[in-house]
């Protein structure tokens, strides 16, 4: 039996959190991620909506076989397709779960469902009685519920419970609610949902107002015991509520939240954010509240002076609370393959064999150029590696001249998927244009660049240098990351990197740029 005042935390960084616009992980990407989120101690991960394409499906196949702890959850629409997919790819799992979902909301049952409540209903009803035949755990969730009509969305709910729905998650899908509406909302979703009280009440805000955290806050105020959440907030257009600022609010102010407390381990959400902005290419804004790289900063005099005197004058959480790490100074020079396998072990990476070879090579060159490699440097690296994908393009060799009378000039030499080797040169308007050309002209493709930024792993002239690029192709994005002391050489490895994503999601028959997105 549940404590009634723990909060479960739903992730679903890797399904809502991966249609932000630009990303697309592969399989072992994703499972990285759903390995690291076990470590956070999530309650449930979403791990995908395995109907929008076989990559989906195969992602949540594997998570479901491989990671323990968490449920693994897969979203299905009402279609009977969607429900049998997502089965499949969740039953490999100890602890499965199946997400369907319907609009109950005028404005998407007219212009989006082409249907009448009547016909909503009757779906919602005939997709949990469907998905109870072969699973015992099933979330159903009325889409668009804020700007739904309550009564309809509660005879929905009631359908569900009727059919042995096991959780009712309340989607405030487009950002619209405000913290006492919602409240009000869920309270008035009680008196009409026969049945609610003996199923978990869940919440999935968007943050399109700035009021993602608030609402949920305002969710479990109400009764609500499960929140739905994506790591740094990521997630459709302005995105989820951010995980690590509910968790923190819930551990800093448990004094204001009645008690609720979360199971996640704190200390895994620097680690976690991290790891999720490396593979998915979104940076973290500096001022983010809890994992922005200047929550922890003092700028001011009186500041600094504050917190020297007394950390709490102007710091309402511990660094160390979220596994930020203040001494990062993990090896040196001279550190050996053992030093080195350690230090990755204390990250969490247990790596081995030819990956351990691969990764002292990549040790020692940065060591040679950096003083101190920290802790941040290795785990570039390794995620580095974890991106490293075999079966799309790859970069085997480049050179690029620059000279003041012309423009630079690029020759690369890349691996294509069915593992011949292509040339490919050009001038560029930059050294970095001119490579991006050259692999484009060598792949035969012309792809669009919609994105390219470089940011550096940790401070320092001798800083790694990350690279994030984001590419158009016919309508299907991909995005592609690298890290290196060399920038160019990083942006060639995250260039080609995306043109391998963008491709992939092109050639897929059903995926999620053309086809179903809720
Ligand atoms: O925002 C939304 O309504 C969703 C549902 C599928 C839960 O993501
Ligand atoms: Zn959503």
């Amino acid at each position: 039996m549940q404590d009634s005042n723990r909060v479960l935390i739903f992730d679903t960084t890797l399904r809502d959190g991966e249609q932000s616009p630009g990303i697309s992980l592969n399989t072992v990407e994703k499972l990285e991620i759903a390995q690291q989120l076990a470590r956070l101690g999530v309650d449930v991960i979403e791990a995908g909506f395995p109907i929008t394409s076989h990559g989906d499906a195969e992602a949540v196949k594997a998570i479901s076989e491989q990671v323990e702890g968490p449920i693994i959850a897969a979203l299905a629409r009402t279609h009977s397709a969607d429900i049998e997919t997502a089965w499949e790819a969740v039953r490999g799992s100890e602890r499965p779960r199946i997400h369907t979902f319907i609009s109950t909301s005028d404005i998407h049952i007219a212009h989006q469902l082409q249907m009448t409540r009547e016909d909503v209903l009757g779906q919602a009803r005939a997709a949990v009685a469907h998905a109870r035949g072969l699973c015992d755990d099933v979330e159903f969730s009325p889409m668009d519920a804020t700007r739904a009509d309550l009564e309809f969305t509660a005879e929905v709910c009631a359908a569900a419970i009727e059919e042995g729905a096991t959780t009712i998650n309340v989607p405030d899908t487009v950002g619209y609610t405000t913290p006492d509406e919602f409240a009000a909302y869920l309270a008035r979703l009680y008196q009409l949902t026969p049945g609610l009280d003996r199923v978990t009440l869940s919440v999935h805000c968007h943050n399109d107002l700035g009021l993602a955290v608030a609402n949920s806050l305002a969710g479990i105020s109400a009764g609500a015991r499960q929140i739905e959440c994506a790591i740094n907030g990521i997630g459709e257009r302005a995105g989820n509520a951010a995980l690590e600022e509910v968790v923190m609010l819930l551990k800093t102010r448990a004094d204001a939240c009645g008690g609720l407390y979360t199971a996640c381990n704190s200390e895994e959400i620097a680690k976690t954010s991290r790891l999720v902005s490396r593979l998915t290419g979104y940076a973290v804004q500096p001022n983010k509240a809890v994992v922005g790289r200047n929550a922890f900063a003092h700028e001011s005099g009186i500041h600094q002076d504050g917190v020297l005197k007394e950390r709490t004058t102007y710091e309402i959480m511990d660094a160390r609370s979220i596994g930020l790490d203040t001494n990062s100074l993990v090896l040196g020079k001279h550190s050996g393959r053992h030093a080195l396998a350690d230090a990755l072990s204390q990250l969490g990476y247990e790596v081995e064999g030819s990956a351990l070879n691969q990764a002292f090579k990549r040790f020692k060159e940065l060591a040679d150029r950096k003083k101190v490699v920290t802790a941040m440097d290795l785990e570039a690296l390794v995620t580095d590696e974890i991106r490293h994908d075999e079966s799309g393009y790859s970069v085997e060799s480049f050179s690029a001249t620059t000279s003041s009378e012309s423009k630079p000039e690029a020759t690369v030499s890349i691996k294509l998927p069915d593992g011949s080797v292509a040339e490919g040169s050009s001038a560029g308007d930059g050294t970095v244009d001119a490579v991006f050309q050259a692999i484009a002209n060598a792949a035969g493709i012309e792809p669009k660049l919609r994105e390219f930024r470089v940011d550096a792993v940790t401070a320092g002239e001798d800083a790694l240098g990350e690279t994030s690029v984001v590419l158009d192709l016919a309508g299907f994005s991909g995005a592609g990351q690298a890290v290196s002391t060399d920038v160019v050489e990083a942006a060639a490895k995250a260039y080609v990197r995306a043109l391998s994503n963008a491709v992939r999601r092109s050639n897929a028959p059903n995926t999620t740029d053309a086809g179903v997105t809720p």
